[in-house]
């Protein structure tokens, strides 16, 4: 088996960087790529802007050959060069499925949702090994259906022939320097000796399982939660004959931790076990190379949007209201990991970091190469000429790099027992 991956929704290259422990790029602007997989394909297309600076990104660092600049719609599946791993961030959707007069036909015309083109890649191709990446809400989504976007992602998969494993990681408790929590997903194909293997430790009790043996348990140590007990559910045609029989009625707690095969889901909370460094805000700061615009800031706003909130509100109906929300820190503590940087970084938000800078001793936004810093992206990975806003939009919506380069190692000695 050969370590060739291909990389959906690609955005600037996270799982690359990662998957392939980029930390420099050469005089040209080329990642030097120091892992070991060949990534054969990769996808991104932005679909709310006419420019594509994430793809321009992506093609600066590793080359145009096997970069594809076109909504993941219109790919034809079966053309996507064969892989071993398959990797993609993708979005949080409404995964429910119509009924239609073909049952599960009636979900391809699903446009938009990507998890399809992700199913459809899956049922083309049928990489041996996929990780793929998503908000830690994806296991509760729905609210008026708790658990039905994850179960049917579940039944997808095990219909199409895997195993899967999942964790909610948050990567300030491995040390890293923003709490970003994340779902991660690792599905293994049932040719695979791993999934096997997993099989058969699967017998030795699913605590001990989810805790010792899962791809996540090594790189991200961690333990039941005190007083937590294992949530076991189904999700085959058994209970729910069809997809649309799954999106109708299906509803499971979904905890940070869990696997299932054939169809038989285990699920169980877990606390991460971490003694080792943690890096902060303050270490990813940048106060050398600062731009005038990062202290061009309405600090009596940022103070006000940062600060607790009681406000009388009317709504469209007339109907009155009050909105509150607890103050947040400000400025943001040097001292700690970063909050989860959002899409909307750098803008005069609430959720934007604001700090008060350490060597000049005023208030300002963070910097683009800080934002990449706290994703753990090179230094100006993302200055290949888009405008700042849009590199603080990219930094929001990327991976923090360090936790798929951790992953990476797992997976590359699963796939080396492959062999
Ligand atoms: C959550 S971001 C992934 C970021 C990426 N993991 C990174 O490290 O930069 C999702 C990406 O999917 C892209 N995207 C959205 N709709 C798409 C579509 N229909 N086809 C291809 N890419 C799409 C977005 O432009 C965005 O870059």
């Amino acid at each position: 088996m050969e370590k060739t991956a291909v990389e959906l929704f690609a955005g600037v290259g996270g799982f690359r960087v990662g998957l392939n422990d980029v930390t420099s790029f050469d005089e040209h602007g080329r990642a030097i790529e120091k892992g070991p997989w060949k990534f054969v394909w990769a996808n991104q297309w932005e679909p709310a802007t006419k420019e594509q600076h994430a793809f321009d990104c992506y093609v600066l660092r590793f080359g145009k050959e096997e970069s594809s600049n076109v909504d993941i719609s219109l790919v034809d599946k079966k053309s996507i060069p064969v892989h071993t791993l398959l990797t993609g961030g993708f979005p949080c959707q409404d995964y429910s499925v119509a009924r239609s007069l073909h049952d599960e036909k009636g979900i391809e015309g699903k446009k938009g949702v990507l998890w399809w083109q992700i199913n459809d890649i899956i049922k083309a191709k049928k990489p041996p090994f996929v990780l793929l990446e998503n908000v830690d809400r994806l296991l509760k989504a729905p609210a008026r259906q708790r658990g039905q976007a994850f179960g049917i992602i579940l039944r997808c998969f095990c219909d199409a022939g895997y195993g899967v494993q999942w964790r909610v990681i948050n990567a300030a408790d491995y040390g890293h320097p923003q709490r970003r929590r994340r779902t991660f997903i690792f599905a293994f194909h049932k040719d695979t000796k791993y999934y096997d293997d997993f099989m058969t430790i699967s017998g030795n009790g699913p605590e001990k399982v989810i805790v010792e043996d899962m791809m996540f348990s090594k790189p991200f140590p961690c333990k039941v939660k005190d007083g937590e007990a294992l949530k076991e559910g189904m999700v085959s045609k058994k209970e729910y004959k069809t997809l649309p029989d799954v999106s109708e009625h299906f509803s499971f707690p979904f905890q940070g931790a869990g696997y299932c095969l054939n169809y038989e889901i285990k699920t169980i909370r877990v606390d991460a076990i971490y003694q080792g460094k943690v890096k902060t805000l303050g270490e990813c700061l940048d106060v050398d190379h600062v731009p005038d615009y990062c202290y061009k800031v309405d600090v009596e706003k940022f103070k006000y949007l940062k600060g607790a909130k009681h406000i009388l509100r009317t709504a469209a109906n007339g109907h009155e209201y009050y909105y509150s929300e607890g103050p947040i820190a400000f400025p943001d503590y040097l001292n700690q990991p970063s909050r989860t940087m959002l899409t909307s970084e750098g803008t005069t938000n609430r959720s934007s970091h604001f700090i008060l800078d350490p060597k000049s001793n005023r208030y300002r936004i963070l910097t683009p190469v800080e934002c990449e810093r706290l994703d753990e992206f090179p230094d100006d990975w993302t200055n290949t000429g888009m405008p700042p806003k849009r590199r603080y939009f990219i930094a929001g919506n990327a991976l923090v790099t360090g936790l798929i380069k951790s992953m990476g190692q797992a997976i590359e000695s699963i796939v080396d027992s492959e062999n």
